[in-house]
This record gives structure tokens, C-alpha cells and sequence, in this order.
């Protein structure tokens, strides 16, 4: 069983994610609607010979990894996650979804739910769903020697599970910092709108969240 499948996994942000979990060590698996295109993203990463493993193929098979990371568009999550909800009861899953329908000026959709991730909540019954990684640009994570030097924050109802992102965190190099209940993920994902809209305004890819005092 792969420590981390990221469902999602040709994205951006999973392919990236999954990249810098590699580079740490960590077993990673890089799903896709598409078995093919998930095999292929993991011959990519394969071909960075990064200390932990890398396979690829569908978003069930990545389903099946110890942690399942969601890195989806928001729209998606309608034809992507029941595809897996029976998979990840019990499971800890790390929401990444920021309901974004414009960047200019950057607009999201939150869903009656609240937020992106009480809406994956209520439909994978049973998984431990943690919010986070919403402000950390898969251009930077991307860059693999770059160091990150950033926070994130993490939300979500079930201490352990949070504790767990939060060790996957620190083996991207991230902060984690405790933000509180899943009710409180609105805030996360009004924060990357605010970083995508920064990101316009001064003509940059990577800029994150620090928080001093802590
Ligand atoms: N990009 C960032 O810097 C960033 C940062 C933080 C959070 N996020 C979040 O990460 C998630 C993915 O963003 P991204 O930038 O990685 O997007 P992306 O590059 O467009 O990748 C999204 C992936 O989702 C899969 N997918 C499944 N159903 C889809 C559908 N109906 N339409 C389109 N794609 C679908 C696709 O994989 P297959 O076609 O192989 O199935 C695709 O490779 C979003 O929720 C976003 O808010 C992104």
C-alpha cells in the first residue's frame, strides 16, 4: 500500500505534490479518471529518481494508498468522488479543493455545505477529511530544490487524522498550523482566493501565507 494516493494525480497540483512526497521518501500514488494517463504521470516522476516509489494508474487504485489526497477542480468532484467513497471510509483524505469560478478578480462558489471540504465530507461518509495545502502553488512545488519556507493551515474534526496531514506537511517542508474544525475550511479556501488574486497583482506564481508569532 502506497503511503499517499493523490486522486488527481496528473494535475498540477497532485502531480507535484506527489513529486516532493517522493522526494522525501515517501511511497506515492498518482491516480487519474484515465489509468493510462495516471501510469504516465508516474513514468515522469519515475524518471526524477526520487528516493520513494512512484506508480501510477486510476483514482480507485489511488484510493486504495494509506492517506488519499484530493487535488481535483472543484466541478470534478460530482463525477470523481463517488467513484471513491466506498474506498476511503475510516481513511484520512486531504482536501485541496479551492472552489474557484474566476481569477479576475478571484471569485469562489462555496457550496451550501460551507466549504469545498464539507462538501467532500458529506460525500465520502466515513473518511477523516482534513482541509489543506490550499495556499501552496504547484509552481513552487514543482521547483524541487526550492526550498518552501511557508505555512499551511489544516482543518479538520478528527485530531489524529489531523495530526497525520500534518506530519505529510513537514515532510514537504511546510509548517502546519492547527486552524480549528472543519467548519473553519471557508476561511482556507477564501485564503487562496486571496493568494490567486495576489499572485495576479504583482505578476508572480508562488506567493504563500507565513504567520509570524506563532
Ligand atoms: N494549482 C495550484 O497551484 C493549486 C494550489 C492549491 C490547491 N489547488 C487545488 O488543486 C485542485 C487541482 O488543481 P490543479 O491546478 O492541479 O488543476 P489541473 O492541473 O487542471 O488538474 C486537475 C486534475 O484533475 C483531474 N480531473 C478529474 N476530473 C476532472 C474534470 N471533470 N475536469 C478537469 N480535471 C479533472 C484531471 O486528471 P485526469 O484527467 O487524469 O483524471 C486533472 O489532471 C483544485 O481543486 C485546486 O483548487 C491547486
Amino acid at each position: 500500500m502506497a503511503d499517499v494516493g493523490v486522486v488527481g494525480g496528473t494535475g498540477r497540483e497532485g502531480f507535484a505534490l506527489g513529486v516532493r512526497w517522493a522526494a522525501a521518501g515517501l511511497s506515492v500514488f498518482l491516480g487519474s479518471r484515465v489509468r493510462e494517463r495516471g501510469q504516465e504521470a508516474a513514468r515522469r516522476a519515475a524518471a526524477l529518481d526520487l528516493p520513494g516509489a512512484v506508480s501510477g494508474g486510476t483514482n480507485r487504485e489511488a484510493a486504495g494508498a494509506e492517506v488519499v489526497v484530493l487535488a481535483v477542480p472543484f466541478h470534478a468532484h460530482e463525477e470523481v468522488l463517488p467513484d471513491v467513497a466506498p474506498l476511503v471510509r475510516g481513511k484520512v483524505v486531504v482536501d485541496t479543493t479551492v472552489s474557484l469560478v474566476s481569477v479576475d478578480p478571484p471569485q469562489l462558489s462555496l457550496p451550501p455545505e460551507g466549504s469545498a471540504a464539507q462538501r467532500v465530507q458529506a460525500m465520502l461518509p466515513g473518511a477523516r477529511v482534513v482541509a489543506a495545502f490550499h495556499t501552496v502553488s504547484a509552481h513552487k512545488l514543482a521547483q524541487l530544490g526550492r526550498e518552501l519556507e511557508e505555512d499551511t493551515l489544516l482543518c479538520g474534526d478528527d485530531p489524529t487524522a489531523k495530526a497525520r496531514v500534518a506530519q505529510l506537511a513537514q515532510a514537504l517542508g511546510l509548517r502546519p498550523v492547527d486552524a480549528g474544525g472543519l467548519d473553519q475550511a471557508s476561511t482556507l479556501e477564501r485564503l487562496a482566493a486571496l493568494v490567486v488574486g495576489l499572485n495576479r497583482r504583482y505578476r508572480r506564481k508562488a506567493v504563500g501565507v507565513r504567520f509570524v508569532g506563532l
